[in-house]
């Protein structure tokens, strides 16, 4: 780099990529381990977020309900506040880089690291009849994902974290072979909400594949029955709210409502000293459920607007290609690809 070009990168706003999976009710696990932080981000980064469709298809989905729930997610990334002309959303199947730079950096992954990676064995465990080549190299596309676009910064959930250490030890592994090409990525991980576990089994991660409905908040929940699956949250035995070692439910509640409120849990403390766990939980369900009340009525209106949505996606399409297209075609280059000019 000239001293130009060490200046230009210097001021450069820094690029932040991130994604959700299709694959079924998005969770207030997603949005405050994810979706949230994106909205607070976007006014200082360069900001790309994208509807991951083709990692969703690692598991069966019926293609009606896939369609959907892509329109969904992305009305939901604008409903939440990502301003659509200020980052690039977009679908992960309209770009094909994706699944080009895939197999490219699949040739640099090795099959002991992905054998390691404990989504895969979750996953395996789940739908032992469909343990297919895609669940296994999932991590590579996700690789792929961050890759192309350069991005410096990736607001994720704890879940993703070891799938993002990949990703940073696979574009080491690139750039020590063939000099600098990928920026490697760094994760950005909430300190409070990084890991929202299931109302009906706190020891487990909330997850919008959980087949039971009261394990989970979606996003889009009816206001009542978010109160009605806070009320029948798993606590404990004790009747005071505080935060300690083997309370897995009520910190999860305090987790929650401390993301919903911004209060930390000596505030929360306070404020519940002498009520019991019934108080805390209608409390903690009604904040939830009129904080996503404005983002709901939003999203209904954005679902009655295909034509809206999909000149987003167009856009997006073409804007997230456009930055795809310059990281393939460098990767091509020096892996040694005859490019036709
Ligand atoms: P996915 O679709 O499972 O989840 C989307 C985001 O939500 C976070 N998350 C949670 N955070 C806190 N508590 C929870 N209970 C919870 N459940 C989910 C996830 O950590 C994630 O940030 N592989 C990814 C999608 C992906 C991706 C990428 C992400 C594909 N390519 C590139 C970042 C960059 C996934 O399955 O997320």
């Amino acid at each position: 780099m000239d001293s130009v070009e060490k200046k230009e990168s210097a001021e450069r706003k820094k690029t932040i990529f991130s994604g959700v999976q299709p694959s079924g009710n998005l969770t207030i696990g997603n949005y405050i381990g994810a979706i949230r932080n994106w909205t607070l981000l976007q006014n200082e980064y360069n900001c790309i977020y994208c509807v991951v469709d083709m990692h969703a298809i690692t598991v069966r989905q019926i293609p009606a309900e896939l369609r959907r729930r892509t329109y969904e997610t992305l009305a939901i990334y604008i409903a939440a506040g990502l301003d659509p002309e200020k980052n690039i959303l977009f679908v992960q199947s309209h770009v094909p880089a994706h699944a080009v730079l895939s197999w490219d950096l699949g040739c640099f992954t090795m099959f002991g690291e992905l054998s390691r990676m404990t989504q895969f064995k979750d996953k395996s465990q789940k739908n032992a009849d469909n343990i297919n080549a895609g669940l296994f190299t999932y991590p590579v596309l996700m690789a792929a994902d961050i890759l192309l676009y350069q991005a410096d910064l990736v607001p994720v959930g704890l879940d993703q974290k070891q799938h993002l250490e990949l990703a940073r030890d696979i574009a080491v592994r690139f750039n020590n072979t063939f000099g600098d090409t990928f920026t490697v990525p760094d994760g950005y991980i909430p300190k409070t909400g990084m890991k929202i576990m299931s109302l009906a089994d706190p020891s487990k991660k909330m997850s919008k594949s959980d087949s039971n409905p009261n394990a989970s908040v979606g996003i889009l929940d009816g206001y009542d029955d978010i109160i009605r699956k806070f009320r029948r949250a798993v606590t404990d035995s004790d009747t005071v709210v505080r935060y300690a070692d083997g309370k897995d439910g009520i910190n999860n509640l305090m987790t929650i409502y401390s993301c919903f409120t911004g209060k930390s849990f000596e505030e929360i403390e306070k404020e519940f000293d002498g009520k019991g766990y019934g108080d805390f939980k209608s409390a903690v369900g009604e904040t939830v459920a009129d904080s996503l009340k404005p983002l709901r009525e939003k999203f209904t209106a954005l679902m009655k607007d295909k034509a809206y949505l999909e000149d987003i996606m167009r856009m997006g399409a073409e804007n997230a290609s456009r930055i795809a297209a310059r990281t393939v075609s460098k990767v091509h280059r020096k892996l040694g690809f005859a490019q036709l000019k």
